[in-house]
């Protein structure tokens, strides 16, 4: 198959990812089946695409005729056999639980047509593990998207133990054509590029509540002041903290303990306070973003202490031989988020042995391994 057969595609999840690549995929012009698992999900999926183009039309980027030709190009269904029969492409968002879409591969291989790639937007996962739930592991590949998948142009490629090069070349060409970009992961490696660049992140974010050394408006409002269009505890609450909670999960698990989810995070979780979508998480959304009081920030908290850590961290990508350039790592974390600038982009200005020094002492600090400088750091040589 090339890219050009590709004619229709299903996504499984009308969520905060699945109804955003449905849209994404509209508005290249492909024919798009959304399924949930019930059909108050799959309205409200379609209300939020509906409003977002809505927003095009708006800012002029699509005109009204292209707005109501999108919408009479979706189709949605509750049925997964109905939804994927005649699909070319599919492209699985249900939440991050290995159980979970691994069931929904093995019911994706049995109704899809025989040609149809089956692609998984984990965040974390590998897809080596979810392809095992198919017969066709050389057409399942990861695409992984950022959120809000409409705006954010990063899709991570990712290629599990069996994916093949067609299959990944596919990929890639459909997230070009959605006008995004793509940058190949060619190893399966947990959290791939973006999310374990960001991992080392989350420890560190995680203890300063535990601890209560800062509250999560003064680091917002210290991140915003140096040009953060979100601060990083509003981000948390805008992805989901369900969404954090099982990658913390699922990092603990497979790379180290050092990201056992906090307690604090638990108990959010736990209570359904999940952030955007539920109205309250860290913060208040119930009338909408959290308003930031750029005042209260914690001047004397260092955000290159967060570069330090994510430079770090990217480094252990290299060594692993997850990407073999840096430069996709930049790309990567540019295009993912809301960052201006890649991490090794930062180094080169900030310094390699000053982020390493960094590293080592918030390593000693909070007894995090994770922290520890990795020797092409301390080399400061990539
Ligand atoms: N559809 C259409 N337009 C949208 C939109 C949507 N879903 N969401 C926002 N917009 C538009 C807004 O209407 C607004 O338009 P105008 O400028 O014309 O008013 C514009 O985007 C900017 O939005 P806001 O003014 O509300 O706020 P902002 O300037 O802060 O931008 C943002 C919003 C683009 C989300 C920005 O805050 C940002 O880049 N945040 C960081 C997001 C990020 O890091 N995402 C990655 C998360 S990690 C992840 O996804 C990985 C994973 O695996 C979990």
């Amino acid at each position: 198959m090339k890219v050009d057969d590709i004619e229709k595609i299903a996504v499984m999840g009308a969520g905060d990812m699945g109804h955003g690549i449905a849209e994404v995929a509209l508005l290249a012009g492909y024919k798009v089946a959304m399924r949930d698992v019930e059909q108050r999900f799959v309205d409200k999926g379609l209300a939020r695409i509906k409003e977002s183009l809505e927003k095009l039309v708006e800012k002029q980027k699509i005109s009204e005729d292209n707005k109501k030709a999108m919408v009479s190009n979706i189709e949605t269904f509750v049925d997964i056999g109905k939804a994927v029969k005649d699909a070319d492409f599919v492209i699985e968002a249900v939440p991050e639980i290995m159980n979970i879409k691994k069931e929904v591969f093995k019911e994706l291989d049995k109704h899809a047509p025989k040609h149809a790639i089956l692609a998984s937007n984990t965040s974390n996962m590998s897809i080596t593990e979810i392809a095992s739930a198919t017969n066709r592991p050389e057409k399942v590949v990861g695409m992984h998207f950022f959120n809000p998948a409409v705006l954010m142009r990063l899709v991570e490629i990712i290629k599990g133990d069996k994916t093949s090069e067609e299959t990944m070349k596919l990929a890639y060409d459909v997230a070009l054509r959605m006008n995004k970009v793509p940058v190949r992961v060619e190893k399966d490696s947990i959290g791939f590029i973006y999310n374990r660049v960001n991992a080392p992140n989350s420890i560190l974010l995680g203890v300063i509540l535990e601890r209560g050394l800062a509250t999560p408006e003064q680091i917002d409002a210290r991140m915003k002041k140096v040009g953060m269009p979100m601060g990083p505890y509003e981000l948390m609450d805008y992805v989901g903290l369900d969404v954090a909670y099982h990658g913390a999960l699922y990092f603990a698990e497979r790379l180290s303990s050092d990201y056992k989810p906090p307690k604090w995070l638990k108990e959010k979780v736990d209570s359904g306070n999940l952030g955007k979508k539920t109205g309250k998480g860290i913060f208040d959304w119930s009338q909408g973003r959290p308003a930031i009081d750029l005042d209260k920030a914690k001047e004397d908290f260092d955000p290159t202490d967060l570069i330090a850590i994510q430079v770090n961290e990217a480094t252990k990508l290299l060594e692993e031989g997850v990407v073999k350039n840096p430069d996709d790592i930049d790309k990567a974390m540019v295009n993912g988020g809301g960052s201006a600038f890649g991490p090794f982009q930062l180094a080169k200005g900030i310094g390699f042995d000053k982020l390493a020094k960094r590293c080592e002492e918030l390593a000693k600090q909070f007894g995090v391994k994770a922290f520890e400088p990795t020797e092409t750091l301390k080399k400061g040589r990539i």
